[in-house]
């Protein structure tokens, strides 16, 4: 049983787990951390062209995007950048507007959740417009600024070694609906009250 979801119609009774229903990261053939998250980078920019599509099951998709961009975003915060903090603290302040960035693709993401009718196109493809243009100006950044500064500042193993941790943290999330409306709005709250908004 996968339980009810608000948001997503892709779960079906007796699937693979839950976080295995996902590519990117997921089914990547590499432990290191950096070839993980381009990995899921990648299948991002999948799901947004899949998302253009009319003919395509938006409301699922919807909700399979949302549930790995926060599940993503949140390993990331919590596994990769306090380490490369430590490793390279010349790029703290690369690592802290990354952080600003997620809050402000959950501040988009939303209000893509909250289109009520998948089928008003109009409505539907100007949010998942400021989505993917929120999303491609952070993907190109942490690819440029973070990814490289890992490249340079961290050993394979440790790569390695934080690619399992990123993966425990983002897979753990994916059990659950970290995508749903009212998580996504409380991440939207708490980074204002922050004052990353
Ligand atoms: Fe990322
Ligand atoms: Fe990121």
């Amino acid at each position: 049983m996968t339980g009810g979801r608000a948001h997503s119609g892709a779960r079906e009774q007796g699937a693979a787990p839950v976080s295995q229903q996902y590519a990117g990261a997921s089914t990547a053939d590499t432990e290191d951390v950096v070839g993980l998250i381009l990995a899921d980078h990648r299948e991002f920019e999948r799901l947004f062209r899949l998302l253009r599509n009319r003919e395509e099951d938006r409301a699922a998709l919807r909700g399979q995007l949302a549930d790995l961009l926060v599940a993503h975003a949140e390993a990331e915060e919590q596994e990769v950048y306090p380490a490369l903090r430590r490793k390279a603290p010349e790029e703290a302040e690369e690592i802290e507007h990354g952080s600003e960035e997620h809050s402000e693709g959950h501040e988009a993401l939303l209000e893509l959740l909250e289109v009520a009718d998948v089928d008003d196109h109009d409505t539907f493809e100007d949010k998942l417009e400021e989505l993917v243009e929120a999303l491609n100006h952070h993907i190109d950044e942490e690819e440029r600024d973070i990814l490289n500064a890992a490249r340079e500042n961290v050993g394979d193993d440790e790569r390695a070694e934080l690619g399992r941790a990123f993966l425990a943290v983002r897979n753990r999330l994916l059990e659950g609906t970290p995508g749903d409306v009212d998580n996504v709005g409380r991440l939207v709250d708490e980074a204002r009250e922050k004052g990353e908004l």
